[in-house]
């Protein structure tokens, strides 16, 4: 009997992992789940040309409708994963219970909210979905919306601001480090988009955390500066954490991501983590575990699992790119220095 194989989740890896699977000749079944109900699309443009205007939703797609037809690749859309049993080989979601050979977690990552005191009827934007993109253009784009307010500098708070500023809103840009996109970026880099930012008149504040939100009629941001900054809008780019609950609960060995070994597999034969949310060896940083935010290592690794799957284990040994997340195991997330805060414990 031909094996099957389940994915959950439909990002870049996913989709990936489904298209490798064909290219090495798997045979069996194939079923993509994903809680998002639009068809499959790739998450870079949503905060460039789909916010922008330039890209349309066709055009941001992975693949056809006809390649999942002639793939005979199932998407399961809208259908959360709730549990996975790992003794019983099945997953179960909203629709009914699906047995696997093969489980493929391709589960990405998810937002990271605001620590601090939020005041008011409404919240402060997110950037993830293309829902989210959506709303965030319609938030952006009605009139009266004129001071914008950017809480973190990395790459969706400075591509936000970036359209938000070419719109001609007045934005301002708080990011917590002492300068921008320091995840990834030499300061060298930081400091060339920080000028380009400023040449469309961002107010860029590094180095600042803000230490409460409060929603009157307008939005008010206390900073840790003492000084104060109003906004129409409020949007939040702090960073991700990965969705890695379902394998927990299934008692599939996490950490700071799913970890894997150099074949990508979990600590259980047959199941894999890739993209986003799975922690590897890398080779390149001294077999330390890394999680690697990028589309590259999603698309890496999803070969990777694809060729193991079918019987050519191949491993991962790419060098860390430019979506280094820094993220080993004991990663902890940045503290404010004591002065800065209202609570000496206080995570930001
Ligand atoms: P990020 O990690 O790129 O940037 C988050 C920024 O927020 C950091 O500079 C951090 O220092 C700052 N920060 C953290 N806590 C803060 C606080 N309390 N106050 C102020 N600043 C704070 O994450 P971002 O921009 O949220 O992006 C999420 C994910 O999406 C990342 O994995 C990113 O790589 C990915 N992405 C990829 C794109 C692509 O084109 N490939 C485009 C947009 C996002």
């Amino acid at each position: 009997m031909k094996k099957n194989v389940i994915i959950i989740g439909a990002g870049h890896a996913g989709i990936q992992a489904a298209a490798s699977l064909r290219e090495e000749g798997f045979e069996g079944s194939i079923c993509i789940f994903s809680e998002d109900a639009d068809f499959p699309y790739q998450k870079p443009p949503l905060s460039k040309g789909y916010l922008d205007g330039s890209q349309q939703k066709n055009s941001i797609m992975f693949r056809s409708e006809a390649w999942y037809e002639n793939n005979q690749v199932e998407l399961k859309l809208g259908e959360l994963v709730v549990k996975v049993d790992i003794s019983q080989k099945t997953v179960h979601a909203t629709s009914g219970e699906y047995a696997f050979d093969f489980l493929v977690f391709a589960t990405g990552a998810y937002n990271r909210e605001l620590p601090i005191p939020i005041k008011g009827t409404d919240q402060p934007l997110y950037l993830r979905t293309m829902k989210d993109a959506d709303c965030l253009k319609e938030a952006l784009d009605q009139e009266g919306v004129q001071d914008i307010l950017v809480i973190g500098g990395g790459f969706i708070g400075l591509e936000v601001a970036a359209y938000a500023a070419k719109s001609g809103k007045k934005v301002t840009v708080v990011e917590y480090q002492p300068r921008l996109m320091q995840r990834v970026l030499p300061p060298m880099l930081s400091e060339h988009f920080a000028a380009k930012h400023q040449a469309y008149g961002v107010d860029l504040r590094m180095g600042v955390g803000v230490q409460d939100l409060t929603q009157d009629s307008k939005w008010l941001a206390s900073l840790s500066t003492g000084e104060s900054v109003t906004a129409d809008q409020v949007i939040v780019g702090i960073g991700v954490l990965p969705s890695q609950v379902l394998a927990q609960e299934a008692g599939i060995r996490c950490s700071n991501g799913i970890e894997v070994n150099a074949y990508c597999e979990t600590s259980v034969a047959g199941i894999y983590a890739i993209g986003d949310c799975a922690l590897h060896p890398n080779p390149f940083a001294k077999g330390q575990m890394v999680r690697l935010e990028s589309v590259q290592n999603a698309v890496d690794q999803a070969k990777v699992i694809a060729s193991t799957i079918c019987g050519k284990p191949s491993s991962y040994h790419q060098c860390l790119g430019f979506g280094r997340t820094n993220i080993t195991s004991n990663y902890k997330w940045p503290v404010y220095p004591k002065a800065m805060t209202n609570s000496s414990s206080e995570e930001m």
